[in-house]
């Protein structure tokens, strides 16, 4: 056991609100005062930011970030049918999504480094069928999306960008938004940007998609007042102030994701018994999540209960591969391309270390010295 026990918390959410607590007020006090909750001034207002922050020609606020992908799949047209190529080793949503947009999701395997989807499998996956690629931009860092753009654009295909996990990230020369057709962002509170509840958007350059997401969101409605086939999947002005009132901070909390995850990097770098996070060179990886491997399946267990019992919140994403979980594929459309195995072994080893901007070295000392601990202890 070691000598002191300090709890580390795996979000840090009330720090973050304290910290900037004058100027989330200031908007929400905004919101509450101008009468205009829902489709109001701050809603428009953050868009126009986002939009600004991605450098694309729109940016539509909604619900949340499942709703982004499955209302984009549907702006392009994608449903019945159709084929989406992504990766099992996801959230849920990303498969989930394509199922709502009634079209068949076509699992391909992740590249071993990053986890992000590999391109080298995708060509293999596609058939006649094939509309589009959703590569996700896995614990942070951007899928190779170069790689990707050209398999598209040879096959003519779509891609969407689920981007739930790394805003603020940037690739080798690119950035998210540019090699797609639409990105996706959730804004739900665990998330780099995250609201005091649900939310999400889509970011992109055709106009087609804005036009066709911002009338769906708000039941087929349009300006010349008339409705069509729609839903209600719209952000709130609370949630928008909130988000806008954070956005201005999301480059230098990046920064400090990424100064806690080379600590934690620096220092475990010569433990035995874990693999590390892999940077891809020149991206900038923003660390939603800091996830380390046990070099064997049987370890995960115990590190993780090691841990925990020394008031250290760590916990696994995503520990079953999608098409692993019971009852796959829940009556759904769904294909396997090739061997998955590494998303299969990579579930059975995940563990994500603690991490938010605003942990302290103190704190991240004492996550490190608990995986040195356990570590040195007898494998
Ligand atoms: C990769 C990924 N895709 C999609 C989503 C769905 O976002 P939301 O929870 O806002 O619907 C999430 C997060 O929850 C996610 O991590």
């Amino acid at each position: 056991m070691l000598e002191t026990k300090m709890k580390v918390a795996f979000y840090g959410h009330q720090r973050q609100y304290h910290n900037i607590k004058r100027e989330i007020d200031a908007n929400i006090q905004e919101v509450l005062e101008s009468g205009q909750y829902v489709m109001g001034p701050m809603l428009a207002k953050f868009e126009k930011e986002l939009a600004e922050f991605h450098k694309t020609k729109y940016a539509i606020g909604l619900g949340n970030g499942t709703d982004a992908l499955w209302l984009t799949f549907m702006a392009l047209g994608i449903g019945a049918g159709d084929e989406c190529i992504t990766t099992t080793n996801t959230f849920f949503a990303t498969a989930e999504a394509i199922w709502i947009a009634g079209a068949t999701v076509v699992f391909v395997d992740s590249d071993a480094r990053t986890n992000c989807i590999d391109p080298t499998k995708i060509e293999a996956a596609i058939t006649p069928k094939t509309k589009a690629i959703v590569p996700v931009h896995l614990y942070g860092q951007c899928a190779d999306m170069k790689a990707i753009r050209k398999i598209a654009d040879k096959h003519k295909l779509f891609v969407i960008e689920d981007n739930a996990q790394a805003i603020a990230a940037r690739g080798d020369g690119f950035r998210i938004g540019e090699l797609s057709d639409a990105a996706t962002v959730s804004f739900i509170i665990q998330k780099n940007l995250g609201t005091f509840g649900d939310g999400g958007a889509v970011v992109t350059n055709n106009s087609e998609i804005d036009r066709i997401v911002r009338k769906m969101r708000n039941h087929g409605y349009d300006k010349r007042s008339c409705h069509s086939y729609g839903f209600n999947s719209r952000l709130d002005d609370l949630h928008a102030g909130v988000l806008s009132a954070k956005l201005r901070h999301i480059d230098e909390w990046s920064d400090d994701r990424r100064k806690w995850a080379a600590r934690y990097s620096k220092v475990l770098a010569g433990a035995r018994n874990i693999t590390l996070p892999y940077e891809t060179p020149g991206y900038r990886h923003v660390y939603h999540l800091y996830v380390i491997e046990t070099r064997q399946a049987k370890h995960l267990d115990p590190l993780l209960k090691f841990l925990n019992d020394e008031g250290i919140d760590a916990k696994c994403h995503y520990p079953i591969a999608i098409h692993q979980q019971e009852g796959y594929p829940w009556g759904k459309c769904a294909r396997l391309s090739g061997s998955l195995k590494h998303a299969e072994t990579s579930a059975a080893r995940v563990l994500s270390l603690p991490m938010f901007p605003e942990l302290t070295q103190e704190e991240v000392q004492a996550v490190i010295e608990g995986v040195v601990a356990w570590d040195q202890s007898s494998h």
